[in-house]
């Protein structure tokens, strides 16, 4: 082994297809020459990040995340560099071919050290199923399945397991495999004050697993009667709960087709609905639904049904899941427990309970029936308020509000409030007002996470007139002119961070179909540039002629660009004179080639 070679690493990069492999994360859609979609590196309703698949970049104008398709597949799936190059010549059928260098890659010792951890899950997993298909003392626990109502097939699908009652034995098991003590005790599977203690006993083992169906972590249900009914394994360095879901693997191939998920509470409800033929179903692990995994799902998912369980908490849990779910912009239904005519399912307490008393069949059915979110929320909120005088009322609507809030279009909240309004008997403007209030008080209380960057200070530089910000002064003053602008140029083309802060803000402004000035000026964080814009803005000389300043602009910047461009080639060329000629320097030379080809037309026309 040893460095991944050049060769491989240019090889994956011609092979590569950009628009697919962020298509795997993220939802693209055309405009321009460009793909655009929601940034999975931030939370956002519009999309502002964009894939060029001609130069296979990424680019977030919202939050600047930008690189190469290597560096997407690193910081997507947390790969380090050789890792994700391996990932994507397996998939693309490049050779690898592993250069010598005698020193080993920096980050070997974690890859190893993870790839050992998978191993001993993939290992752990084997033998709890062993145990709970094959042996005496899994007896019980199969049994116990079985009396669920679960299939065999089932079983063997999730592969589920047994953890012996005796918590010496998989010490023992591991040990005489060659697994050192240290190691194991860092592994999440053994008791944190006697590392050759079991952390499971006598439970009910569900592996856990990522979504290449590695297994990276396990929860047990109880059989005997002491202890939490769950225990699940702590996070690790290749398990992080907000960012996992159960069954996630097995559910994806189902989720890519329907675009759907059915959201279940607990293991044993998602193993039901997989049984009754829901084969996108998955549930967050031991916790309330993540903002990490509602980011996870709206990779391939538009939607997402929630089957939780009819009880306070599982009401509880989920309100708090459809707005996280809008939050996050995936739209979200609900699969109320209310009677449908034929039988009141309040009586059965989670899908589950449905599988064993009715049978695959008739949970299938019932999970069919959901209800739009909002309508869920409408019902809940009357069930939870005496609406028969106006405190009440106020009361029901307040309640509604932060899903109005995470709602990602004026449109739909106005819908929303007309429906409040007429759902509670009162005028839709006292809503309206009502949420105002709500919203100022949410404004003005302190956020969370990074403070956005404030006004320069005093000792800060004032922002200078150059060509990049003439040019995009002019097309604030003159905003008909940004759609050509964005066409011909993007922001790696613009030096000056002013500029670029500049031309971001033009973008998610446009985007966000040109709302007005105030909200243009809102978007730039940098008061000096703001001051800037405003100042120079209001100069009549921008109005002149516009057509004929903009496109000069836009001319000036791409020579400049070009100009730019040649002098680094002229310098590479010039230090690679010494290693002979390759396929680099040949690429180099064609492409001064054409620069020197443009920079004459560009003369000639200035003439
Ligand atoms: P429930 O208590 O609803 O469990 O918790 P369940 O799935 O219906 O249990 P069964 O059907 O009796 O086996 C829902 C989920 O919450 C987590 C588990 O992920 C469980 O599936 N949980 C619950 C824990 O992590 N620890 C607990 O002690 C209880
Ligand atoms: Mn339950």
């Amino acid at each position: 082994m040893g460095y991944i070679s050049d060769k491989t690493i240019r090889e994956v990069n011609e092979r590569l297809d950009p628009v697919s492999l962020v298509g795997d994360y993220v939802r693209l859609e055309k405009r321009g020459g460009r793909y655009w979609g929601l940034c999975p590196f931030h939370n956002e309703k519009t999309p502002s990040f964009s894939v060029d698949p001609d130069r296979k970049m990424y680019y977030c104008f919202g939050c600047h995340e930008g690189g190469g398709m290597i560096s997407f597949l690193m910081t997507m799936d947390k790969l380090s560099f050789p890792e994700a190059v391996e990932t994507l010549a397996k998939r693309l059928g490049v050779e690898l071919i592993y250069e010598n260098t005698g020193d080993q890659p920096q980050d070997r010792g974690k890859t190893t050290r993870m790839e050992e951890l998978a191993e001993l899950y993939r290992r752990v997993a084997g033998s709890f199923h062993h145990l709970l298909m094959e042996s005496p003392q899994g007896k019980g626990a199969r049994d116990y399945i079985l009396e669920r109502g679960i299939d065999p097939g089932m079983i063997d699908r999730f592969r589920l397991g047994y953890a012996p009652a005796d918590r010496n034995w998989l010490f023992q098991f591991l040990s005489h495999k060659g697994y050192t003590e240290p190691f194991l005790a860092q592994s999440g599977l053994f008791s944190k004050n006697n590392p050759r203690l079991s952390f499971f006993g006598d439970r009910l083992m569900f592996p856990i697993a990522d979504r290449q169906g590695r297994t990276v972590a396990f929860g047990g249900r109880i059989l005997s009667a002491e202890g939490p009914k769950y225990l699940n394994s702590s996070e690790s360095e290749i398990y992080k709960k907000g960012e996992t879901l159960f069954a996630i693997d097995l559910a994806l191939p189902e989720i890519r087709k329907s675009r759907e998920v059915y959201l279940a509470e607990g293991y044993m409800d998602v193993i039901a609905l997989h049984q009754a033929g829901i084969g996108n179903a998955a549930a967050p692990l031991g916790t309330a639904f993540t903002d990490g995994q509602a980011k996870l799902l709206r990779r391939w998912a538009e939607r997402i049904i929630l089957v939780f369980d009819a009880d306070e908490a599982g009401r509880n849990a989920a309100v708090k899941a459809i707005l996280t779910c809008r939050r996050n912009g995936l739209a979200c239904s609900v699969v109320a427990s209310e009677g449908d005519g034929e039988e009141n399912y309040q009586k059965f307490k989670d899908p589950a309970d449905i599988l064993k008393e009715r049978g695959p069949e008739t949970l299938q059915k019932r999970v069919k029936c959901f209800i739009n979110d909002f309508e869920y929320l409408l019902i809940h909120s009357k069930a939870l308020y005496d609406t028969s005088d106006s405190e009440g009322k106020a009361r029901a609507v307040a309640f509604l509000f932060p899903y109005v809030e995470a709602l990602d279009s004026e449109i739909s909240r106005e819908a929303c409030m007309e429906r409040i309004a007429d759902t509670f008997r009162v005028e839709v403007q006292a809503v309206r007002d009502d949420y105002r209030h709500f919203d100022a008080r949410r404004q003005s209380e302190p956020k969370k996470g990074p403070v956005p960057p404030q006004s320069p200070g005093p000792g800060q530089k004032a922002v200078r007139m150059n060509d990049e910000l003439f040019l995009l002064v002019a097309v604030v003053v003159n905003p008909g002119f940004y759609p050509r602008l964005r066409a011909v140029l993007s922001i790696e083309e613009f030096e000056d961070p002013n500029a670029k802060e500049l031309f971001i803000a033009l973008e998610e402004w446009y985007r966000n179909d040109a709302p007005g000035m105030d909200d243009l000026l809102s978007r730039i964080n940098s008061g000096g540039v703001r001051n800037f814009v405003v100042e120079r803005g209001t100069s009549e000389a921008f109005r002149i002629h516009p057509e004929q300043l903009i496109s000069d602009g836009i001319k000036r910047i791409t020579q400049k660009r070009l100009e730019r461009r040649r002098a680094e080639i002229v310098l590479e060329l010039r230090s690679m004179r010494n290693e002979g000629t390759g396929s680099r320097s040949a690429d180099l030379l064609s492409e001064k080639v054409y620069i020197d080809t443009e920079l004459h037309r560009f003369k000639d026309s200035n003439k």
